[in-house]
C-alpha cells in the first residue's frame, strides 16, 4: 500500500520559507538574496524530460521581459547540479519554435535531499514521490507568497498566464485596484467596493462619472497600458539604480 506523506505546504500570505542551496549559479540564500525584486520559483518533474525542456526554453525566452517586470526565475527539480548542468548543455543545441541554441542563465536548484521541495509542498505524493509537480511561486520584494499555480506532470505551463498574473499582482500594488476575470493590462479595472452608507451613496449617484458602476459592487475604472508600463517600469529602474 502506498504511504501519503504530509507537508505542510505554504499559502498565499506566507513569508516564503528560507533556504540556502547550491544552484548553477552558485550558492543562493533565499528569500535575502532578493530582497527588493520579484521572484519566480518554480519546479519541474526532473532534467532530460521533453515538457520540461520546451519550459525552460519558453521561460528563457522571457527572462527579459521578466526582468524589465523586477523579476528574477529560479527553477528546482530533485535532481543533481551534474545533471542540471549536463541538461541545459544538450538544451543549447536544440531548436524548439523560433528558439535556437538557448542558453539558460537563471539558476536551477539542486535538491536531491528534497529538502526544499518538501518545504514548499511541490511533492504530490499522488502524482510522485520524488519528481516535484510543476509548481509556481510568485513571491513579491518583500518575500511574501503571493500566488501559488500548480500543475500535474504532463501538463506545460502556460508562460503568458504567469506573466499576466504577475502584471496583475504589480498593478494592484501600484494603483490599489483588483483587476477582473481575464484581465489583461490596458482593460478596466476593479475598485474597491463601498463599506460606509456616504461612499456608497456617492458610488450610486458617481457624479464625477469616473467610474463605470454597474452595480453599486461592481464598479470599473480605465487604467491605460501605458500607465501601467510607466509606472512598474519607473519602479523597477528605481530598483535597478540603488
Ligand atoms: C516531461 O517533462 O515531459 C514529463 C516529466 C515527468 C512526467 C511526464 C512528463
Amino acid at each position: 500500500m502506498q504511504e501519503d506523506t504530509i507537508f505542510q505546504m505554504p499559502l498565499i500570505g506566507d513569508k516564503a520559507p528560507e533556504f540556502v542551496a547550491n544552484t548553477t549559479n552558485g550558492v543562493v540564500k533565499f528569500p535575502s538574496d532578493y530582497a527588493g525584486k520579484w521572484v519566480i520559483l518554480f519546479s519541474h518533474p526532473a532534467d532530460f524530460t521533453p515538457v520540461c525542456t520546451t519550459e525552460f526554453i519558453t521561460f528563457q525566452s522571457m527572462i527579459n521581459e521578466f526582468k524589465d517586470l523586477n523579476t528574477e526565475l529560479i527553477g528546482l527539480s530533485v535532481g543533481t547540479l551534474t545533471g542540471h548542468l549536463a541538461w541545459i548543455e544538450a538544451i543549447k543545441n536544440l531548436t524548439y519554435r523560433d528558439w535556437t541554441n538557448v542558453e539558460i542563465t537563471f539558476p536551477i536548484i539542486d535538491d536531491m535531499n528534497m529538502e526544499i521541495a518538501k518545504k514548499y509542498g511541490m511533492l504530490h505524493s499522488h502524482e510522485s514521490n520524488n519528481k516535484t509537480v510543476r509548481a509556481v511561486f510568485i513571491i513579491d520584494p518583500n518575500g511574501i507568497i503571493r500566488t501559488i499555480l500548480y500543475y500535474p506532470l504532463t501538463t506545460g505551463r502556460n508562460f503568458e498566464e504567469i506573466k499576466r498574473t504577475l502584471i496583475a499582482l504589480q498593478t494592484t500594488d501600484a494603483f490599489g485596484v483588483s483587476t477582473p476575470a481575464d484581465w489583461q493590462p490596458g482593460d478596466d479595472v476593479v475598485v474597491a467596493a463601498p463599506s460606509t452608507v456616504n461612499e456608497l451613496n456617492k458610488r450610486i449617484s458617481n457624479k464625477d462619472k469616473t467610474l463605470d458602476v454597474k452595480a453599486w459592487f461592481l464598479s470599473l475604472q480605465k487604467l491605460s497600458e501605458s500607465e501601467i508600463t510607466e509606472k512598474l517600469h519607473k519602479k523597477s529602474s528605481n530598483k535597478k539604480t540603488k
